[in-house]
């Protein structure tokens, strides 16, 4: 059996920075509120006209990520997109990917685990590098937000937190025998709870001219809905479970860790795990103050600006872990 390791990363967000009090004006909200309850300071968002989309943004990300392997597009044999924001309903992302990078007719998968998206997607490419069928896999999570959230006051909650943007890697076959790559992946759902942090609309339970006719009496489904003290309360166990599943499997212990890369749901929840598990400040890397949350995207921006700060090093133990709508929660334990 092979082990998978990360050769490459990239990261690309649009240009256009949206400060709390941006959004201050267009609805009831305020940077104080926003960085206490959050930690934001500022999120991009995709200006009409810029060329970006998400699976455009995906493909920036991804070219950085294929150079730095030092690979060219047609080494890859298998493209992995994890997206909640897809640019269409059907097809899915993966295959724009192939499209835009001029790559053979490869196979494109699409991951829909949102906030897990990139965990889930990493662990479905580790599987395909274990078994020897595929040596280079490009894992994208890519996020266009911005244009589907509720900008009034009545969507705050949920808009105030959501960022675009996109992150890459390339998952290759470790060569050699050195023990470094991932060491294990562990996944979860819990359905019952799909509907906490939902979009609902358009769907086949909401077809469009159902939405068109709630749009009318003000009742929208087509906008992100989201509990946020139960998604809260639900995450800050599921994250602690997940990071322990990991190490237990790999009976390594909490002080092992060297980098604790947390999917950026909110400044308060990185800092709650980062105390259960007695870890200093520079052995979890945050970026939501920047970036907001960009759900599938947002572990490997942070993966990515980790590393391209030198926080990540050869032989670190790294942990990734995520939580987020479904519930779909996962970890991952590498060895760089
Ligand atoms: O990535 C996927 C996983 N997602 C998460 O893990 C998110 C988890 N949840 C959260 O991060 C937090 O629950 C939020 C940041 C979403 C909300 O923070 P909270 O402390 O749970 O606030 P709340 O929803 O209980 O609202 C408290 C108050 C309410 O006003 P009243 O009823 O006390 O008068 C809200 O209407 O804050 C109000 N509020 C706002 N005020 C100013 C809600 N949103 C805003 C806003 N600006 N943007």
């Amino acid at each position: 059996m092979y082990t998978s390791k990360i050769s490459g990363l990239g990261k690309y967000v649009p240009e256009n920075v949206i400060t709390n009090d941006d959004l201050s004006k267009l609805m009831d909200t305020n940077d104080a509120w926003i960085q206490e309850r959050t930690g934001i300071k500022e999120r991009r968002h995709i200006k009409k006209g810029d060329g970006n989309s998400t699976s455009v943004m995906g493909v920036k990300a991804a070219k950085i990520a294929i150079e730095r392997a030092s690979l060219a597009n047609d080494d890859i044999d298998l493209i992995i997109f994890a997206t909640l924001s897809p640019d269409m309903y059907f097809p899915g992302g993966g295959v724009r990917i192939q499209d835009m990078m001029n790559m053979k007719t490869i196979p494109a998968l699409d991951v829909r685990n949102q906030c897990s998206g990139f965990v889930y997607a990493l662990s479905v490419g580790d599987q395909f590098i274990k078994t020897g069928m595929y040596k280079h896999i490009l894992i994208i999570g890519s996020e266009n937000h911005s244009g589907g959230l509720d900008m009034s006051t009545r969507g705050r909650s949920v808009s105030v937190i959501f960022g675009d943007g996109a992150g890459a890697v390339v998952l290759s076959r470790n060569e050699e025998e050195d023990g470094r790559g991932v060491l294990s992946t562990h996944l979860h759902s819990e359905g019952a709870h799909a509907k906490e942090l939902s979009l609902e609309g358009p769907s086949t339970e909401h077809w469009v001219p159902e939405i068109i006719e709630e749009n009318a009496k003000d009742n929208i489904p087509y906008y992100p809905y989201m509990n946020g003290q139960f998604v809260f309360k639900n995450a800050v166990v599921r994250f602690s479970e997940v990071i322990n599943e990991g190490l237990e499997a790999n009976k390594l212990t909490a002080s092992d860790i060297d980098m604790l890369i947390p999917h950026q749901a909110n400044l308060r929840i990185s800092q709650f795990v980062q105390k259960q598990f007695r870890l200093s400040d520079d052995k979890v890397y945050n970026n939501i103050q920047r970036y907001g949350n960009t759900t599938a995207a947002s572990i490997p921006i942070a993966l990515t600006e980790a590393w391209e700060e030198g926080k990540i090093k050869e032989g670190d133990l790294v942990v990734l872990a995520a939580f987020g709508s479904g519930f779909t929660w996962g970890s991952a334990i590498i060895k760089w």
